[in-house]
């Protein structure tokens, strides 16, 4: 397994639409998606898509801690999953706003609305097709990843741009309003 090199907003590899994959269980799928594991878990992240790795391959990974679950319930949190090919679509219509960031746009978070509850379906690399739904963060982090499949950064999904931020301003505001909260009333 090797640590491999992150593109960053402003390589054309993450606005290009990223090829199917005809073979799930290829063995350069699995050394693809066994390295991108390894380049997640070193950036501290909780998803990648491949063409974050320069790979325009149709490749996700991610995972939804128990920590990050926004609603109670069983489709909220996910363990580490690698899907290929995968697609989703809404559950129902609604959508929240929720703080993402992304490992292409180091620094920075924004507040992007995403459908709340989702369906989606993928293979794994051991040709298993995987149907689920999710809800909250995990719903969030699968709608970012597969995004990256079609050259879509969070960022263009934003509708309010005021709400783009680096993340230290953004941790001194959320702390500072947390102390007005705790000091009001
Ligand atoms: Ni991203």
């Amino acid at each position: 397994m090797s640590l491999l090199k992150i593109a960053r907003m402003g390589h054309p590899v993450l606005l290009r639409k990223a090829d199917p994959v005809a073979d799930p269980t290829g063995a350069d799928i699995h050394r693809l998606v066994a390295d991108m594991v390894e380049t997640m878990q070193d950036a501290e992240g909780v998803g990648l898509a491949a063409p974050q790795v320069y790979a325009s391959r149709r490749v996700i990974i991610f995972f939804a801690p128990d920590a990050r679950a926004e609603d109670e319930g069983a489709h909220d949190i996910a363990p580490l999953t690698a899907l290929i090919n995968p697609e989703y679509g809404p559950v129902h219509d609604d959508k929240v706003v929720g703080w993402e960031g992304c490992l292409s746009i180091p620094g920075l978070n924004g507040a992007v609305p995403r459908f709340r509850h989702i369906w989606y379906r993928g293979w794994t690399p051991k040709g298993e097709l995987i149907e689920r739904e999710a809800t909250g963060f995990h719903a969030r982090v699968v709608q970012h990843e597969i995004d990256h499949l079609d050259g879509v950064l969070y960022t263009m999904r934003m509708e309010d741009l005021s709400l783009l931020a680096f993340s230290d301003e953004l941790r001194q505001r959320i702390r500072a309003e947390e102390l007005d909260d705790s000091t009001g009333s």
